[in-house]
C-alpha cells in the first residue's frame, strides 16, 4: 500500500489501535485490581481529539484501526466516534475489543456504524470463575451479547481467553467447542506482565501455548493457516470446521518482526510498542497546535524513530512496565 509510515527496523505500520478510555466495567484479574484508579476527564483525549488522530493516520496510509479500551463502549457517545472514523476514506477496517457486556444493547449499532470485526474477551464459561476472573457476576450478560452479535452479519467474530494454569486451563477445549457451534473464531492469550497485579503470581500461572496446542490435537486436526492479520495471532485451521484458534504468545513466540502497529492510549500518548514505555505525547501536538493537521502528521511521522525493535517481557522479575492493560488496550 502507499503508507508513508515506516519504522527503522522497515515494518510498515498501517495499523492503529485506540483506547478509547481506561475505565472499565470488569476488574479482570490479570488486567488490574479491585481497587484500580483511573484518569481525570480532562487527562483524557476528547472523542474529536481521537477522531482528528485517527484522520491524520488513515491519510498517512493506515488501513485498520481497533478501538479498545478499558472497556470502548463505556465511553459516552463513542458510537459518534466511531461513526466518523468508519467514514474515513482508504481505511479498510474499523473493528473493537471488548469485553461482550454492552454487545446485547449496543451490537446492532455497531454493526450499522461499520463496525467489520469484534473480539470478545471470553475466559471461562463457568459462573463462579467468571466472577473470580472478572470480579463481576455478569457472566450471562456477556453470552446473551455473542448471541446478539454472532446473529448479526459481521464479517468476523473472535473470542479472546487468556489462559491462567490454576484457574482456567482446564477449560480450552469447553471453550473451542463454544465457539465452534456458533461459528467465531477464537484466540488464547498468554499473560503479559503489564502493571502490578495482587490476585495471582504470573509466573506461576503461566501455561504456554505450544502446551495448549497439543491438547487440541488431540482432539481436533488443525494444521498452521495461511492467514494473518499482521499482527501476533497464529491462527491454525480446524480440519471440517469454519472457524480458527488463535494463539497469541508473548513469551514463547516473539512476534516483533512482523509488527504493524502502534498505540494511541486514552491520555493521548502515541505508544510505540506494548512491551516498553517509548511514546510521543500527541495530547501536548493537539492542544497547542489545534487543527494543526500538518504538526500532528509531522509528529506521528517523527515519532516511528521510537519504536524499538521487540518486547522483553520477563515473568520472573517486578514487571517493567507499571502501567496497566487498561491503558492501552492490549
Ligand atoms: P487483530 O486486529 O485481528 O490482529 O486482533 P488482535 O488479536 O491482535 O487484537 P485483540 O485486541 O483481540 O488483542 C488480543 C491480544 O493480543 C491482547 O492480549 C493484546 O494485548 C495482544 N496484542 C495485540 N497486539 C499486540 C502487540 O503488538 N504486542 C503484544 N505483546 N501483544 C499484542
Ligand atoms: N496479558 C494478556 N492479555 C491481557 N488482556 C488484558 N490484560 C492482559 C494481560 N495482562 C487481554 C484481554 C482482552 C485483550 C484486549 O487483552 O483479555 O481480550
Ligand atoms: Fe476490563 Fe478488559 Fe481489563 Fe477486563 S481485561 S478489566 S474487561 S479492560
Amino acid at each position: 500500500s502507499d503508507s508513508t509510515l515506516i519504522d527503522p527496523f522497515g515494518r510498515k505500520i498501517d495499523y492503529l489501535r485506540i483506547s478509547v478510555t481506561d475505565r472499565c466495567d470488569f476488574r479482570c484479574t490479570y488486567c488490574m485490581d479491585e481497587d484500580a484508579t483511573f484518569l481525570p476527564r480532562r487527562d483524557i483525549l476528547s472523542l474529536e481529539e481521537i477522531v482528528q488522530v485517527a484522520t491524520s493516520f488513515v491519510a498517512l496510509g493506515t488501513r485498520k484501526i481497533r478501538i479498545t479500551g478499558g472497556e470502548p463502549l463505556v465511553r459516552k457517545d463513542i458510537l459518534f466516534a466511531l461513526k466518523h472514523i468508519a467514514s474515513l476514506p482508504g481505511l479498510d477496517e474499523l473493528t473493537i475489543t471488548t469485553n461482550g457486556s454492552q454487545l446485547e444493547k449496543m451490537g446492532q449499532q455497531l454493526f450499522d456504524t461499520g463496525v467489520s470485526r469484534i473480539n470478545i474477551s471470553l475466559d471461562t464459561l463457568k459462573r463462579e470463575r467468571f466472577k473470580e476472573l472478572t470480579r463481576r457476576d455478569k457472566l450471562d450478560q456477556v453470552l446473551r451479547g455473542i448471541d446478539t452479535v454472532s446473529a448479526l452479519p459481521f464479517k468476523r467474530l473472535k473470542l479472546n481467553a487468556v489462559i491462567l494454569g490454576g484457574y482456567n486451563d482446564d477449560e480450552v477445549e469447553d471453550l473451542v467447542e463454544y465457539a465452534l457451534q456458533r461459528n467465531l473464531d477464537i484466540s488464547f492469550i498468554e499473560e503479559m506482565p503489564l502493571g502490578h497485579i495482587s490476585h495471582h503470581d504470573r509466573a506461576k500461572a503461566y501455561v504456554s501455548s505450544d502446551e495448549l496446542l497439543d491438547r487440541l490435537q488431540q482432539r481436533w486436526h488443525l494444521s498452521l493457516s495461511e492467514r494473518s492479520t499482521g499482527g501476533p495471532s497464529r491462527y491454525y485451521d480446524l480440519a471440517g470446521e469454519s472457524s480458527q484458534v488463535g494463539f497469541i504468545s508473548p513469551h514463547s513466540h516473539n512476534f516483533c518482526s512482523t509488527c504493524n502497529r502502534v498505540r494511541l492510549t486514552a491520555e493521548g500518548r502515541l505508544l510505540l510498542c506494548l512491551g516498553n514505555e517509548h511514546s510521543k505525547d500527541l495530547k501536548s501536538v493537539l492542544r497547542s497546535h489545534p487543527d494543526n493537521v500538518e504538526a500532528l502528521q509531522k509528529s506521528i511521522i517523527d515519532s516511528l524513530v521510537l519504536k524499538p525493535e521487540k518486547h522483553h517481557f520477563n515473568l520472573e522479575e517486578e514487571p517493567q512496565i507499571l502501567r496497566f492493560m487498561s491503558a492501552t488496550g492490549g
